[in-house]
């Protein structure tokens, strides 16, 4: 049998690879980005009632209501705007699937879509698979800005959507209310969809306001939002999330959801209903991990390595040039063999392999994996 690849470039991805290498050497895995503390008793508890009580048959296609209700009364709360629960909010297999659901939603073969990179690896092949072409910009090393003059350069008649990541993986930059102003001034009176990939909402640091879409009532019409309970619960495992969209581009995205997932894991919703009804439960999430940020900015203080800003996410990337000429692949592999530490090379989210000789660190991991982290980085020389 004979099978024409969709997606020919694609091979084992370096998570998957970094993480084998972490196990095979036994080493501090600071490289996939989840978490290795226990989530929330109160939500496990919740989802386990909700099972107890019969919770266990298909919810709507849309997503539980009393879910997509709390929702809609959290986006009010935080970004003052009203969105229909009925028609602007359906539940996703988790933040990939609801920007792949997005994409496909809009996409038509030769269309163009603008990614920033670094980018989430996930990006480039959902444009691909769906005959579409990937425009890409490399964000302003080392803020990793956008260069908004960039952008307007590549916009051509052909561009269909551009991406975006607030907090950003891998590099924790943040989009700021300049970047909504460009962006504004650049999608205005055009036919430009936003793909807005916010799985790192609440995890962003000093008090800086988390520039979400949501926001914007304007740009919301044109866009879908997307976010992951997984990630911000610390249950990446659960592979939950939402997408947010005005109506008539929501009715659209539920036509290809629906042919697709359908109808995602009853109980995670239900007990996710209850669990949002407390504002804490997402209010006191970027303390929690500003904490952790911090504590291992203080730990690397004891190492030749140099921190990049990091605002948000739980990431933090680091320049390791008094250490290696090394590309940054070879350096991270040859870490985690000799020094028992696993991160991401950078390199990794750029599709020409772009090495600044940075590499990438997860810090959403208990107090005592980051001490024993960095006490072995502090031996490299
Ligand atoms: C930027 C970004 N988007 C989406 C996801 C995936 O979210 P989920 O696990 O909910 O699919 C990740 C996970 O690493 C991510 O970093």
């Amino acid at each position: 049998m004979h099978i024409q690849s969709k997606l020919p470039g694609a091979g084992t991805n370096i998570f998957t690879v970094m993480s084998g290498l972490a196990t095979e050497y036994n080493a501090v895995n600071l490289g996939q980005g989840f978490p290795d503390y226990q989530m929330s008793e109160e939500l496990i508890s919740l989802v386990n009632g909700a099972m107890q009580k019969g919770f266990n048959q298909y919810v709507p296609m849309q997503g539980f209501p009393p879910l997509r209700e709390a929702i809609a009364e959290k986006i009010s709360g935080l970004y003052n705007t009203a969105v229909n629960p009925n028609t602007d909010i359906t539940i996703t297999p988790g933040g990939t699937y609801a920007i792949y659901t997005a994409l496909t939603t809009v996409l038509q073969p030769g269309d163009e879509v603008i990614i920033f990179e670094p980018a989430y690896d996930s990006y480039i092949p959902n444009v691909e698979v769906n005959g579409a072409v990937p425009i890409l910009i490399d964000l302003k090393f080392p803020e990793y800005k956008i260069d908004w003059a960039e952008v307007r350069k590549k916009i051509t008649a052909r561009t269909k959507m551009i991406m975006l990541n607030s907090p950003h993986n891998p590099t924790g930059a943040v989009l700021s209310e300049n970047d909504i102003t460009e962006l504004r001034s650049i999608v205005n009176g055009t036919n430009i969809f936003i793909c807005s990939d916010e799985v790192y909402e609440h995890l962003i640091f000093d008090n800086i306001p988390h520039q979400s879409i949501l926001r914007y009532p304007d740009l919301l019409e044109r866009s879908f939002v997307c976010f992951s309970f997984g990630k911000v619960y610390h249950c990446t495992g659960w592979k939950l999330g939402y997408c947010v969209s005005s109506p008539s581009l929501m009715n659209e995205f539920r036509k290809i959801h629906q042919f697709n997932c359908f109808s995602c894991h009853a109980p995670s919703q239900v007990g996710l209903s209850a669990f949002l009804k407390n504002k804490d439960s997402y209010l006191t999430l970027s303390s929690f991990m500003q904490e952790k940020r911090d504590h291992f900015i203080q730990l690397m203080r004891n190492t030749k390595f140099e921190l990049l800003d990091s605002k948000g996410s739980y990431f933090i990337c680091a320049k390791y040039d008094q250490l290696s000429n090394e590309p940054d692949k070879d350096f991270s592999i040859r870490i985690t063999k000799e020094y028992g530490v696993a991160t991401i090379p950078v390199s990794a989210f750029y599709k020409s392999g772009t090495d600044n000789k940075v590499v990438r660190f997860c810090f959403s991991k208990k107090n005592e994996t980051l001490e024993a982290a960095v006490e072995r980085l502090a031996k490299i020389s």
